[in-house]
């Protein structure tokens, strides 16, 4: 310790990386964060919009066979034999599928919206079947007509109840986060028909 106080070369270098340190300390910094508005006790020009949360439920219909159907595969991955599926790993699939109020047909159940987008068989494990979920949900209804929000989500189909994050949206959900409950209400073989129940919480402007 004394021989590394006393020599001169050694503090000559310490006092150099100071000097460095302190330099880099200016516009970029890693690991802080700033905070969004300001924190100065001063009256704001603009009072900022509130925060609002607000909790929809319905139903979203996805069926791949069947005379109409409402997902279509456009790639399909090499066999790889998932069990009680048609599909395999690499599969990818588009989307339409209707959101309806209750989980009837959609001949006898209000229509509220749709959801666009894509899902795609992203797990190799045949016992832990799972698809990346992305997707808009396009709502048709109400106060909500034209506003979206949208999903970017791992859904484990097996599961009773998946977590899909919301991650943003547009209109009435700007800003918007938050996350949905998955439960598959019904599911019919013959059709590859299933009816999804969605419980979504999301947080927007
Ligand atoms: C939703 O908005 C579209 C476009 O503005 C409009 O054509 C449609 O009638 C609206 N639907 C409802 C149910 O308000
Ligand atoms: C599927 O088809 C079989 C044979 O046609 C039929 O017996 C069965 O009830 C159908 N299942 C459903 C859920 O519609």
């Amino acid at each position: 310790m004394a021989s590394f106080q006393s020599n001169p070369f050694l503090l000559f270098l310490l006092s150099l990386m100071v000097v460095v340190a302190s330099a880099s300390g200016g516009e970029f910094t890693l690991g802080k964060e700033k905070p969004t508005r300001s924190t100065k006790k001063e009256k704001p020009t603009r009072s900022p919009k509130k925060e609002k949360s607000t909790h929809l439920h319905f139903y979203m219909h996805d069926s791949n066979g069947g005379r109409k159907p409402t997902a279509i595969r456009v790639v399909q991955g090499p066999p790889l034999n998932l069990p009680g599926s048609n599909s395999n790993f690499g599969d990818v699939f588009v989307m339409d599928d209707p959101l309806t109020e209750g989980p009837k047909s959609t001949s006898t159940s209000k229509l509220v919206g749709r959801a666009q987008g894509l899902h795609v068989f992203a797990s190799r494990d045949s016992a832990d079947t799972a698809l990346l979920l992305t997707t808009n949900l396009v709502f048709t209804e109400g106060k909500y007509n034209g506003s979206t929000l949208s999903i970017l989500a791992r859904d484990a189909i097996f599961a009773p109840v998946r977590e899909l994050p919301v991650v943003g949206g547009t209109g009435e959900f700007r800003l918007a986060r938050g996350y949905a409950l998955l439960k598959t209400h019904s599911f019919n073989t013959n059709s590859s028909n299933a009816v999804l129940d969605l419980d979504v919480h999301v947080m927007h402007y």
